[in-house]
């Protein structure tokens, strides 16, 4: 039987070379295409690192939105078990994301003004990634779709997850299949519509939290949702004190009024009633 080697030379000697009808790492990965879409508009060094930033928060982006819409499959399914893996995995995500600001902070506002003119009016708010995570979460806001009238294709993504149940309605279906009692105009209301507090979905969540023994799977459903609102709200505060820390009090290329606008979305909370009963339990 051939030991394994510890010898350098004859372990690289193993390293297969051929790849002429075989597929490599860059071929599986596509980092052609990846790699190559770092087209900065300027010669400004700092760009790259704006430029790479924003890619990779959309691919991660991109994960969470998968995974999400895994989660309320499964949750549905009543498959609490696999749907807390799945949701596990979101919240780091979630964590991964807001440690690029710390890399992003390293960008002072000189370097950032040195190219800020030549990203026109493009900007995050225009983040069809960001704005479908938000949709699946149970943050619904038609009018962020306006931004995409332009881009059919864009409008018509967003529009088909505005219409559909959220992460949060997958919950509270799971409150109404346990018995509690919720008010039935909730099933029927227009999934498009920001979601409001209701006083029959804080009444059951707070008894699934007085006897959470007995509700356990609900209970720690909800547990994870807070989870998730707080890495989500550690993301947003993370990008409006960057913000606030490159451009001040400037306008944002979007259009929006910039740093106060950011600090309103903190306010929005997508699960109220969970917030709310930690009050009155
Ligand atoms: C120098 C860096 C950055 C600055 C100065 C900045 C600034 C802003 C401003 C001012 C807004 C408000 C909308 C507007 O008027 O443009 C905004 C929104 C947004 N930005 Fe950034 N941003 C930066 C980096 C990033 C990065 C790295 C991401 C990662 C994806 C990002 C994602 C978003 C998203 C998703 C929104 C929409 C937020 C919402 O609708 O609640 N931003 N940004």
């Amino acid at each position: 039987m051939k030991t394994p080697s510890t010898n350098f030379r004859e372990v690289e000697s193993d390293i297969r070379t051929n790849f002429k009808d075989a597929m490599a790492y860059g071929d599986y990965l596509h980092l052609d295409k990846i790699l190559s879409a770092q087209q900065m508009r300027t010669e400004e060094h700092d760009e790259m690192l704006f430029v790479v930033i924003h890619q990779a928060s959309e691919l991660w982006l991109k994960l969470a939105v998968h995974e999400v819409s895994a989660a309320i499959r499964l949750i549905d399914e009543g498959q609490f078990r696999r749907a807390f893996k799945v949701l596990a995995r979101v919240k780091e995500i979630l964590n991964q994301m807001k440690q690029s600001w710390s890399i992003l902070a390293t960008m002072t506002p000189v370097d950032y003004l040195k190219f800020r003119d030549s990203l026109g009016n493009a900007s995050g708010f225009q983040s069809v990634g960001y704005r479908s995570l938000e949709f699946l979460l149970g943050n619904k806001n038609a009018q962020a779709i306006r931004v995409h009238k332009d881009r059919p294709s864009c409008t018509a993504r967003l529009e088909a997850l505005l219409a559909k149940p959220s992460l949060y309605d997958a919950a509270i279906a799971q409150l109404v299949r346990a018995g509690f009692a919720i008010d039935p105009e909730l099933a029927s209301r227009d999934l498009r519509e920001p979601y409001q507090h209701n006083d029959s979905v804080e009444a059951a969540w707070t008894k699934v939290y007085r006897f959470s023994d007995r509700f356990y799977d609900l209970y720690e459903l909800a547990e994870t949702l807070v989870d998730l609102e707080d890495a989500f709200q550690n993301w947003r505060f993370r990008h409006m004190y960057t913000v606030q820390r490159i451009i001040g009090f400037r306008r944002g290329t979007g259009g929006s009024s910039g740093v106060g606008f950011l600090k309103q979305a903190l306010d929005t909370s997508f699960y109220p009633e969970l917030l709310a009963l930690r009050t009155n339990i």
